[in-house]
């Protein structure tokens, strides 16, 4: 679905992408309260906004947030295959230009991404720094105009510190992942539920009893690795980082390099950020039957190009399931292209986690004009205040009251002579 595209037979996908953007909204107490602030305030006004973006009924209640406060939101995706389409036709009937077809090729992808950059914008929104990037090696002529950039994912905010360090960011960014509301939520619980959902509608298997091998222990393999557990499997963690592996064998997980679990997991979920992290070696001695999924970012945690190089023989079983034939007649089952199976085959993160994420992107947009021209071309956290701010509403539209600090409470961790 892109804006230039859009037709009559569109209108009753957009009418179902309309009524699931409402329900997801419900969901979303954070979001809803910043969104009526900003009718009031217009704190964006006149301000173009683009976000390269998962196009989901969370997505757009961003985006409507955005506009609401005044700004111009123009829209691509974020990934080929992670696009609503009843979703991106609703966000045109909202007078929201939305570039972004499920399964569209690199080209239309690229040429999508292209398009959000003629808006001119001030503010770039990114999941996955492709819009930064892009704008940075071949758009560079729209960068006097830009204040600022956010990013939503681990994936991007690696991307931008070597553009950093590399000397060649040319605009502030606001690393959204790194937000407590943030990470600790969305990539632990968000990932952790939509990425089980995600293998389940596309495959339907029973999880209790399987082996699911988890690469990766960062906070979405923490989420992915709990959740299988809770179903049920045995869960064996894949893990380079000392620490991190170290946790992983006290929360109980068994823990093996690749090429072990490799010969006895029943399901492998790539959560690394990295690339090749499954390959030829690893796809030898896999069982017959064995399912490769990922939920990372980009679909390079699984060497596709080798599997199909070693394959005899491929065809599509069902929806996001490809069987491919070995020489010596083992099968192996890629999900979802390789692409983040959670919003290929699911719907990504259920809104309540999105809530949080999104209401930091929209925070942060406003501070980013609040602060135009003030702040330092590098990679900035999420002001503390902002993070602070979205716990607190988030508690409160939970019904959740906490406690505060007693001035004698305050006063006794303030100082250090008094001991007992
Ligand atoms: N990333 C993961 N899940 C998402 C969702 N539901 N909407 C937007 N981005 C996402």
């Amino acid at each position: 679905m892109t804006s230039r595209n859009y037709d009559v037979k569109d209108m009753s996908l957009a009418a179902d992408g309309r009524l699931r953007i409402e329900w997801a909204y419900r969901e979303m107490p954070v979001v809803h309260l910043i969104r009526e602030r900003f009718a009031a305030e217009k704190p964006l006004k006149g301000i173009r906004i683009s976000g390269c973006l998962h196009i989901t009924t969370e997505t757009a209640n961003l985006a409507l947030t955005l506009k609401a406060g005044g700004a111009e939101v123009t829209l691509c995706a974020s990934n080929p295959l992670s696009t609503q389409d009843d979703v991106a036709a609703a966000l045109v009937e909202y007078g929201i230009p939305t570039n972004a077809i499920k399964g569209e090729d690199d080209n239309t992808y690229y040429q999508h991404i292209n398009a959000a950059l003629d808006s001119k914008p001030h503010i770039t929104i990114d999941d996955g720094a492709d819009l930064v990037t892009t704008i940075h090696t071949k758009r560079s002529d729209l960068i006097a105009d830009v204040i600022g950039g956010a990013e939503e994912t681990t994936t991007g905010i690696i991307r931008l510190h070597s553009m950093h360090k590399a000397g060649k960011l040319k605009y502030p960014m606001i690393a959204v992942n790194d937000a407590q509301t943030k990470h600790l939520f969305d990539n632990r619980y968000g990932t952790g539920q939509s990425t089980i959902d995600g293998i389940t509608r596309a495959t339907n298997i029973l999880w209790a009893g399987k082996k699911v091998v988890v690469c990766g222990y960062g906070w979405t393999g923490r989420g992915v690795s709990m959740r299988a557990k809770g179903l049920g499997s045995h869960v064996i963690i894949v893990e380079v980082e000392p620490v991190r592996a170290l946790e992983a064998v006290m929360e109980g997980y068994q823990v093996m390099p690749l090429l072990e679990a490799a010969k006895v997991g029943d399901i492998f979920i790539t959560v690394t950020g990295d690339k090749s992290v499954i390959d030829e070696p690893h796809f030898n001695v896999m069982k017959d039957g064995a399912i490769l999924a990922n939920s990372g970012h980009f679909n390079a945690e699984i060497d596709i190009p080798a599997l199909e190089a070693m394959a005899k023989k491929k065809r599509t079983i069902r929806g996001f399931v490809e069987e491919y034939t070995l020489a010596d007649g083992r099968c192996l089952f890629l999900l979802g292209e390789g692409r983040l199976i959670n919003l290929a085959a699911a719907e990504g993160h259920p809104a309540s986690v999105m809530d949080m994420s999104f209401a930091n992107q929209a925070l942060c947009a406003e501070y980013m004009v609040k602060n135009k021209g003030k702040l330092e071309i590098k990679v900035h956290p999420v002001p503390e205040k902002i993070d602070k701010e979205v716990a607190r509403l988030k508690l409160r539209a939970m019904g959740v009251a906490i406690d505060t600090l007693t001035e004698e409470q305050q006063k006794y961790l303030a100082s250090w002579e008094e001991g007992t």
